[in-house]
């Protein structure tokens, strides 16, 4: 089967990485993100898997379209029947470029129009096939139906994840402002902590950033207690479930022991407000590393010097709760507090415009990414022999 595995902003080398350490044969990276041709045992591996990617995408096929009617016979002459039924719920979804309409010709020149013409196109055809119209489910359809268009060339899939990849099943409260777990997975594999020196979260919120630290250190797998899309398709197949079923045995099998096992480490999440303790109390008691991680409540400006060795990784407010001076003057007392701190690496996730000057410290080393729609840098300080910035 074609694979899609899609990839945010700054996550495309990351993602192709984590498909070869998974053994998956990677075909090419393009656009969207990483290309593979799976059988359906190396489908499953993917989905329990894959800690960075955002989804997992089944390609069904592509064609060029600039108007409606070539849009409706594109999707028309999918292989529809292969994969739904009367029965099962769908729904379809479309992103990415649009073409705009002409005096003479309607183009498609809004998703929810193309997202409506390609559903059309899936239910005449299956009614046509089957006697009974499939029902359309816009909340938690059996199928979702992925359509993306890229200068009037249209992709369209089937996403086996659904929910996408980011939902990993432990999270018990989300906190005043949670990163995606895959973008938290693309921060910790960059800080590349592997159980050395202390690895400190000082605005830890509902404390993904240390769960996703320590489940990678730990190889625990993040979808081994979750479920799948396409386990809810009529023909998936039942070796496609046998094989999910054993990659989630194996993970769950090994999680245990690996948490049983894991001995001297040394991981602290902290946060300033009582809402966020509580928050990532709550995960690491359903992420089963409560044993693991230590939480305080502290203000992060006002921390004792952190052993040698220590990793710092973060991502301080944005300002939305604080406003743009009260952030900028957070950042301020951060960098005063923590330029001492000898021997520790800050790994600072921030999407601040401000945040430089105000920090006051100039980064050894940046990476971008996405938070959602929001440009966010990943920043690498070595504190203790730092030059106060001119930025
Ligand atoms: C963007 S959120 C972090 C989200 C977190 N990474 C997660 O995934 O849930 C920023 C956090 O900084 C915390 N915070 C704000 N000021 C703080 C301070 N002075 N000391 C410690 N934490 C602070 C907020 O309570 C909030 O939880």
């Amino acid at each position: 089967m074609q694979v899609l595995a899609l990839a945010a902003r700054g996550t495309h080398d990351l993602v192709a990485r984590e498909c070869r350490a998974l053994g998956l044969p990677v075909e090419r990276t393009a656009g969207d993100g990483v290309w593979m041709d799976l059988t359906p045992e190396q489908t499953a591996k993917a989905l329990v898997g894959l800690r960075i990617a955002s989804r997992l995408l089944l390609h069904l096929g592509g064609f060029h379209a600039e108007d409606a009617e070539s849009l409706y016979e594109g999707a028309w002459d999918l292989d529809w029947p292969r994969w739904m039924n009367a029965d099962a719920t769908f729904a379809v979804h479309a992103s990415g470029d649009l073409i705009p309409s002409t005096p003479e010709r309607r183009g498609l020149d809004h998703h929810l129009f193309v997202s409506l013409k390609v559903k059309d196109a899936i239910a005449d055809r299956l009614t046509r096939k089957l006697g009974r119209r499939p029902n359309v489910a816009r909340e938690d359809p059996e199928i979702r139906v992925v359509v993306r268009g890229r200068r009037g060339r249209w992709d369209v899939f089937l996403d086996l994840a659904d929910p996408p990849l980011h939902h990993r099943g432990h999270r018990a409260q989300p906190g005043p402002a949670p990163l995606k777990e895959t973008l938290a997975a693309a921060v910790v594999e960059v800080v590349d902590w592997r159980g050395q020196g202390r690895l400190h979260d000082p605005t830890c919120g509902s404390g993904t950033l240390v769960i996703e630290a320590v489940n990678r250190h730990l190889g625990i797998p993040p979808g081994c207690t979750r479920w799948f899309g396409v386990e809810r398709w009529p023909h998936h197949g039942e070796t496609m479930q046998q094989h999910l079923d054993e990659e989630r045995r194996k993970g769950v099998d090994h999680a245990k022991s690996a948490i049983s096992k894991a001995k001297g480490l040394d991981v602290l999440a902290t946060d300033l407000y009582p809402d966020a303790i509580e928050a990532v109390r709550a995960n690491l008691i359903a992420s089963g590393l409560d044993g693991i991680v230590r939480v305080e409540q502290l203000d992060a400006a006002k921390l004792a010097p952190p052993p040698a060795g220590t990793t710092i990784v973060c991502n301080p407010p944005y300002g939305q709760r604080l406003g743009g001076e009260g952030v900028e003057d957070l950042f301020r007392s951060l960098g005063d507090a923590w330029r001492g701190f000898t021997g520790v690496t800050a790994w600072v996730l921030e999407g601040h415009e401000g945040f430089q000057a105000a920090f006051g410290m100039a980064d050894t080393g940046h990476q971008d990414f996405s938070n959602g729609p929001l440009p966010v840098t990943l920043r690498r300080y070595a504190l203790g022999r730092v030059a106060k910035a001119n930025a």
